[in-house]
C-alpha cells in the first residue's frame, strides 16, 4: 500500500498510472498493470470498437481490478468509443489530444472517472473546470506527443498544483522510485508512466521497439513536428533525421505530412522497422536498460520509494 487520494478515486493500491500507448498498450499489459494495484489504461487511440471490445474482454479474463481506456479526443469518432468503453467494463476513462469540456459530465453521470491529460498549466485549469476528477500533467520529456509550449515536468507539476483543486498526476521523465518521489514532492498526487513500460514483458510491440528502448541514451530521443501542430517525441534514427532535415529546409506542413504518411508508428510497433518507422519513446528512455514484468515496475518503484523516503529522514532530523 502507499495511498494517495487518487488511489480512493481510482480504486488503485499504488498511484501509478500506465499512460494510454498506441500499439504499446494492449489487454496483456493493461491486466498486469491493474493486477499489480496500479491502474492499467488500454491505448486504444488505433484500435476500432470490436477491437477495443476484444481486448477489454481478456483484461476482464485476466483481472477483477479497475482498468481504463485511454481515447486521443482527435479521433473523430472518440464519443463511440468512449461508449464502447465503458459497456466494455472500463471504470476510467482518460482522453487526451483535445477539450475534454464536451465529454467530462456523460462519463461521470454513468459512474465512471475521468482523466485528462494536459502539457501546460491552463490545459490543467480548463481540464478542472470541465470537471475531470484527476489531471495528469505531461512534460516535454515525455515520449509520444508533445505539447507545443516544451514545459518540463519539474517546472509544470508544482505550478499546475497551485492552480488547480483536483488531484495532480505527474508524466515525462518517470521510470522508478526516484522520479515518483520526486513527483510527490513537487506536489503531484500520482504518477503516469509511458517509457518504462514499454520494455516490460507484457508489453505489445515487436521485440525490436523493446530493444531500442533498451539501447536509447539520454540524448538519443529528439522531437519532430515542430513545424506541425502536434510536436512527438521519438528515438532518433532515419525517419526522424529525414524529418528534421526536410523541416530545417522550410518543407510545407502539407508535404511533410504526405512525407511522413500513415502507420510510421505501425511500421516500427508492428513491423518491427525502426529505421524507417517511429519509435514513441521518452528522455527517461536512457535509465531504462531491463525488460522486466509490470509487476516488478511498480514493486520496485514503491520500494525504492520508501527506501528514498526512509533514507531522506535523517537529514530533516540533522
Ligand atoms: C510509445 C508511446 C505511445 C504513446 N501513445 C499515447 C497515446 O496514444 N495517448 C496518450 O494520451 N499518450 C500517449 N503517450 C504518452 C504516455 O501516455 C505517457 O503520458 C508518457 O509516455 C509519459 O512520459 P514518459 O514516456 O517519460 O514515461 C505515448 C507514449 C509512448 C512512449
Amino acid at each position: 500500500m502507499f495511498k494517495t487520494e487518487i488511489c480512493d478515486i481510482l480504486g488503485i493500491e499504488y498511484p501509478i498510472i500506465l499512460g494510454g500507448m498506441i500499439w504499446v498498450g494492449r489487454s496483456e499489459l493493461v491486466a498486469a498493470v491493474s493486477d499489480a494495484g496500479g491502474l492499467g489504461l488500454l491505448g486504444a487511440g488505433g484500435m476500432s470498437i470490436p477491437e477495443i471490445e476484444q481486448d477489454l474482454e481478456e483484461v476482464r479474463q485476466k483481472t477483477r481490478k479497475p482498468f481504463g481506456v485511454n481515447i486521443p479526443l482527435v479521433r473523430p469518432d472518440a464519443e463511440d468509443l468512449i461508449q464502447a468503453s465503458i459497456q466494455a467494463g472500463a471504470s476510467v476513462i482518460s482522453t487526451s489530444a483535445g477539450s475534454p469540456k464536451r465529454y467530462t459530465q456523460k462519463i461521470k453521470d454513468q459512474g465512471v472517472k475521468t482523466i485528462h491529460v494536459a502539457f501546460n498549466v491552463a490545459g490543467a485549469r480548463k481540464s478542472a473546470e470541465a470537471g475531470v476528477d484527476v489531471v495528469v500533467v505531461e512534460g516535454f520529456e515525455a515520449g509520444g506527443h508533445n505539447g507545443v509550449d516544451e514545459m518540463t515536468t519539474m517546472a509544470m507539476v508544482p505550478q499546475a498544483v497551485r492552480e488547480v483543486d483536483v488531484p495532480v498526476v505527474a508524466a515525462g521523465g518517470i521510470c522508478d522510485g526516484k522520479g515518483f518521489v520526486a513527483a510527490l514532492a513537487l506536489g503531484a498526487k500520482g504518477v503516469q508512466m509511458g517509457t518504462r513500460f514499454i520494455a516490460t514483458h507484457e508489453s505489445a510491440p515487436h521485440p525490436n521497439v523493446k530493444e531500442a528502448v533498451l539501447n536509447v541514451k539520454d540524448n538519443g530521443t529528439c522531437i519532430t513536428g515542430r513545424t506541425l501542430a502536434g510536436p512527438t517525441r521519438a528515438v532518433k534514427n532515419k525517419l526522424s533525421e529525414m524529418i528534421l532535415e526536410a523541416e530545417k529546409q522550410g518543407t510545407s506542413p502539407e508535404e511533410l505530412l504526405e512525407m511522413i504518411g500513415e502507420g510510421r508508428s505501425i511500421k516500427a510497433c508492428v513491423e518491427g522497422d525502426c529505421d524507417e518507422g517511429t519509435v514513441y519513446c521518452g528522455q527517461i528512455g536512457g535509465c531504462v536498460d531491463t525488460i522486466k514484468s509490470a509487476r516488478e515496475v511498480i514493486e520496485e518503484t514503491i520500494a525504492e520509494a520508501r527506501t528514498i523516503i526512509e533514507g531522506l529522514q535523517p537529514m530533516v532530523r540533522a
